[in-house]
C-alpha cells in the first residue's frame, strides 16, 4: 500500500470513494471536494495498492492546528490498517507543517472510527449534540502531535 498527496484533479475519484463509505445524507460531491482542495492548507492523501484506490483522508492545516475533514476506506479494504496509516500520514504532514494538535469530529455511534482514533491516542475535547443528519451526537477529539523526528514519550 502506498499513500500519496492528490489535488483537485482527483476530486471525482475521492467523491466516488466517499460515496462508497458514507450514507447518502453524509456524502460529499466532487465539486465540494474540488473547491476544498483549492483552498490554502487543505490536503488530501490517497491510499492505493497498485493502481487500485483503497481510501483517502482530507484535512486542513492552519498554523499550529490541524483538522481531519473526512476519512474513508473502501468496505472491502477495512480492518487491514489503511485507516490508521492514512491518519498517521496526515498527522505527520500536519506536524511537518508546524501543527501541534489535530482535531476531528466523529459520530458517537461510529464504533470503528472511535476505536481507530482512541488507538492513536485521541482524547475527547467536546461534544456537538444532534450534529449528524441521523441525530447522533458528534464527539470532538484532539490528538497531540509530536514534532518531526521526536519519538513518542520524549
Ligand atoms: C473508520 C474507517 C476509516 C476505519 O478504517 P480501517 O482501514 O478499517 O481502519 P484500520 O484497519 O486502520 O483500523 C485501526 C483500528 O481501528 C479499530 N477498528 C477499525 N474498524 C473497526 C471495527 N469495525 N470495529 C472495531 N474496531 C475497529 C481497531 O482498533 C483497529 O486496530 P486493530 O485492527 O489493530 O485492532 C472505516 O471503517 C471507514 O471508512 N468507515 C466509514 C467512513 C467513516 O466512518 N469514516 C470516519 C468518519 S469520522
Amino acid at each position: 500500500m502506498t499513500i500519496r498527496p492528490v489535488g483537485a484533479e482527483s476530486a471525482a475519484l475521492l467523491a466516488a470513494l466517499h460515496a462508497e463509505a458514507f450514507p447518502p445524507a453524509d456524502q460529499w460531491g466532487k465539486q465540494a471536494i474540488a473547491l476544498l482542495l483549492e483552498l490554502p492548507g487543505h490536503v488530501a492523501l490517497l491510499a492505493t495498492r497498485g493502481e487500485a484506490p483503497l481510501g483517502f483522508i482530507m484535512g486542513r492545516i492552519a498554523a499550529d492546528q490541524a483538522e481531519i475533514l473526512t476519512l474513508a476506506v473502501l468496505a472491502e479494504a477495512r480492518q487491514a490498517g489503511h485507516g490508521r496509516a492514512l491518519m498517521q500520514a496526515l498527522a505527520a504532514e500536519a506536524a511537518r507543517r508546524g501543527a501541534t494538535e489535530l482535531f476531528l469530529e466523529v459520530a458517537e455511534t461510529n464504533r470503528a472510527a472511535r476505536a481507530l482514533y482512541a488507538g492513536l491516542g485521541a482524547t475527547q475535547a467536546g461534544r456537538r449534540r444532534a450534529y449528524y443528519p441521523d441525530g447522533a451526537d458528534a464527539l470532538v477529539l484532539r490528538l497531540a502531535l509530536s514534532r518531526p523526528g521526536e519519538a513518542a514519550g520524549e
